[in-house]
């Protein structure tokens, strides 16, 4: 038997339980939120240190917009900047502050503390220690559990979207405009596959960090969403725009902790082993506090230039011991279990994939180019990150469209729930048991491997070409890997991570300029310093070696 609701969210970050709180406002619309973990607490969001952004004294909806504009290098829409420069701080203030569940920070005086990151030109991230993303998700959660047309089903993993042209059982729906129906979804704990039908579906399944082998993202990041509405055929745009993070802990077992941006705000500066500051030279304006991709590329060019295992992140210099304890009691306590004390040593530090600026193409309301699909938070591409994310805004992002989703969707009468009967139920193909799970995490590992090497952060057409070429040959395995088996969780996921490296791929290798995060060793043209050049004193972020 299907299970029918008005809406089905998949996933449960920021974005997702801001879509779900907006539509439960309306008591008899009937809201299903979905999680393949086995808690709704577990989610990206939850792992987002350094902040959210709000309005800074002597700030402004255009000088936020300036400089998301700027670190977008050029590729940012304007119109969706300007929604989410005007939107969210005011979201944030009214939803996030004022509601009083959510403990930001506060100076002596009782104001809300703002700290200052990389490409902001004035301090206006809030935080919450270093553990921002986890106070937020608990609030979410909590509100969303005293609603009571808001079911919160965990262990349930999506497999497929169900869409008209691909599932409706009238053959003449392939000449209809393509429409999203639901899902089909596996209940992790019966092992049965069921239809979920709804009038819309909003995907919120967060990023896509993991088919990289060092990643600040959790086990769950493995591009689910965009795998998804892909197969279904959305329009996906800027997937080779993957930001590096610059400062993740390099200790072996750590695998690789952010060491958030938020460490630079407040001070800290870096350096290579033999003690030489370098940022300047790649930054002269911006210095430590450059957009992230000059940041991750200037720490990288150090190291392959100079044969470093690694750079160091010094804020014991610059910060008081009990300080640093208060303000980021997590990266202080997860680097002293791996043996680094930060109130008196320098961090080490390295570059790993962190966020996804491209996704499923959605317009100022979240929707996709399937009718009834939206997309929402890190999984969607609004044009707001442009070619590199500005610092703090990927929460924004997510509360600011997962709102105006709700909305939307609260909005429409076009959109009707398919008769049960139309949809067929899921059939089982594999039969030969479950999945090998040593041959699971080889392919894993050789999908993270291929992206790491050849389409890592900085590429060329001879590493894409080889990417290319790897992962198509790995997906004839893994595709019939996963018809011969039963279906799992870790048999979607790799599935999944298998078309989300493919899609990455593809635009990369279709992309030869370098701009942002995109970075092409053999770039077919180097100059969009121009583009960058927009702070105020009219000096580049992007210097050389870069352009
Ligand atoms: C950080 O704390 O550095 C990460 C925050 C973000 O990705 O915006």
């Amino acid at each position: 038997m299907p299970v029918e609701t008005d809406v089905l969210v998949i996933g449960c970050g920021i974005a997702g339980a801001m879509t779900a709180l907006r539509l439960a406002q309306d008591r008899q619309r009937e809201v299903l939120v979905i999680t393949r973990t086995a808690t709704p607490k577990e989610s990206n969001t939850r792992y987002a240190q350094g902040g959210i952004v709000g309005r800074g004294d002597e700030d402004s909806a255009d000088l936020l917009a300036g400089d998301i504009l700027a670190a977008g290098a050029g590729l940012s829409l304007p119109s969706a900047v300007r929604i989410l420069a005007e939107e969210g701080p005011r979201l944030v203030q009214r939803l996030l502050v004022d509601k009083g569940d959510v403990p930001f920070d506060r100076d002596a005086s009782g104001e809300l503390s703002c700290t200052r990151e990389g490409g902001h030109s004035v301090p206006r991230v809030l935080h919450v220690g270093d553990a921002t993303g986890l106070a937020i998700q608990r609030a979410l959660i909590a509100r969303l559990r005293e609603r009571p047309n808001v079911t919160l089903c965990t262990n349930s993993t999506a497999v497929d979207l169900i869409t008209s042209s691909h599932h409706a059982r009238n053959p003449l729906s392939i000449y209809q405009p393509i429409t999203c129906h639901g899902a089909y979804v596996l209940d992790r704990e019966e092992g049965v596959v069921l239809p979920f039908l709804a009038r819309a579906t909003v995907l919120a399944t967060g990023g896509l960090g993991r088919i990289y082998r060092h990643t600040t993202n959790p086990e769950g990041a493995r591009g689910d969403g965009l795998a998804m509405a892909y197969r279904a055929g959305a329009r996906v745009v800027n997937a080779e725009y993957i930001q590096f993070h610059p400062t993740t802990l390099a200790v072996p077992g750590a695998d690789n902790f952010l060491i958030s941006e938020a460490v630079r705000g407040e001070g800290g500066r870096l350096f290579t082993p033999d003690g030489r500051h370098f940022m300047d030279q790649y930054a002269p304006h911006w210095g430590d506090l450059a957009p992230r991709d000059v940041v991750a590329r200037a720490i990288h060019h150090e190291m392959i230039s100079h044969g470093y295992p690694r750079v160091f992140l010094d804020l014991a210099s610059y910060m008081d011991g009990n300080h640093i304890r208060k303000r980021f009691p997590t990266i202080y306590a997860t680097c002293l279990k791996a043996g680094i004390d930060i109130t008196a040593e320098p961090i080490p530090v390295v570059p790993a994939a962190h966020y996804f600026c491209g996704g499923v193409l959605v317009n100022e309301w979240g929707r996709s180019t399937i009718k009834g699909l939206y997309a929402v938070g890190e999984v969607s591409c609004t044009g707001v990150h442009g070619a590199n994310r500005l610092a703090s805004t990927s929460l924004l992002e997510g509360m600011v469209w997962g709102d105006r989703a709700g909305r939307d969707v609260a909005a429409r009468d076009d959109l009707q729930q398919v008769a049960e009967e139309e949809v067929p139920p899921w059939e089982e193909v594999g039969d030969s048991g479950l999945a090998d799970p040593v041959l699971v995490y080889r392919d894993r590992r050789t999908i993270q491997n291929i992206m790491w090497y050849y389409v890592g952060l900085a590429r060329s057409t001879r590493r894409l070409a080889r990417a290319l070429r790897d992962l198509n040959h790995l997906w004839e395995t893994i595709d019939s890997f996963y018809r011969a088996t039963r279906l799992s969780d870790d048999m979607i996921g790799l599935r999944n991570m298998a078309h989300a490296a493919w899609v990455v791929t593809r635009s990369a290798w279709h992309n030869r300029h370098s701009r942002g995060a995109h970075y092409r060793e053999d770039a077919q043209e180097a100059d969009f310093a121009s583009l960058y050049d927009s702070d105020p004193q009219g000096a580049s972020p992007l210097d050389e070696p870069w352009v």
